[in-house]
């Protein structure tokens, strides 16, 4: 880990803003929306029914970041509004948050990729300094990135969810904190002490701790 918290192979170095930034000065999140819209980086455009930027709370200290839009959300432009997203919400519910007063909702790719596989490495940097614009407007004290492409999509690490989890990571002046993906909970649903959901849960709760505490990291890690 280097000193301000940029990890080695960091996608989302402040840097990459300088392309979302083409005109020059910040075009902000509306602009950020008109930009998406017509964006055409990267071959998911071409397949995309609606291009699937956020939902909930611009001024949340949380950001909530997923992999990218499936069925239900390239259809409704919404992220996180399937079957994965709703679990999402139940369990944030849990420790008191609601996703849409309480966070900002997003995705490492905002168009759908043709039978939910996982975006290529080349479809997360097309994406990446969309992902840079949303995160330096939107400011979030805490990121929580679910699943293993998020991991990937934004400290870069590939692989080791499972061990990653639950761990807080100083990045950029913000705790970020990897979890387990919410489709993969929907797939191993027991709550059972030490299951994946259970261990989730648990790991909610520290973020939900982290919320109240407002400490950011020291500018040393
Ligand atoms: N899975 C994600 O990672 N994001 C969504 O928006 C929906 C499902």
């Amino acid at each position: 880990m280097a000193k301000n918290g940029v990890m080695a192979g960091d996608p989302l170095q402040p840097s990459l803003l300088g392309e979302a930034l083409a005109a020059g000065d910040r075009p902000g999140l509306e602009g950020l929306q008109g930009s998406c819209q017509t964006c055409r980086r990267c071959d998911l455009a071409a397949g995309r029914q609606q291009v699937v930027i956020s939902r909930g709370d611009p001024s949340a200290r949380l950001m909530v970041i997923g992999e990218g839009p499936g069925a239900q959300e390239d259809a409704s432009g919404r992220p996180f509004v399937g079957r994965a997203g709703q679990l999402l919400d139940q369990m944030l519910a849990s420790v008191g948050l609601d996703s849409e007063h309480d966070a900002y909702v997003c995705n490492v790719v905002k168009c759908r990729p043709p039978d939910n596989r996982k975006p290529t490495a080349q479809e997360m940097a097309a994406c990446a300094p969309w992902l840079a614009l949303q995160i330096a407007e939107v400011d979030p004290a805490v990121v929580l990135l679910t699943g293993a492409t998020a991991l990937e999509g934004v400290l870069g690490i590939k692989g080791g969810i499972s061990k990653l989890r639950g761990q807080w990571h100083p990045w950029q002046g913000r705790w970020v904190m990897p979890v387990f993906h919410p489709s993969y909970l929907l797939r191993n649903p027991s709550r059972e002490q030490g299951s994946p959901k259970w261990l989730t849960w648990q790991d909610l709760k520290e973020v939900q701790r982290r919320l109240e505490q407002d400490q950011p990291p020291s500018p040393t890690l």
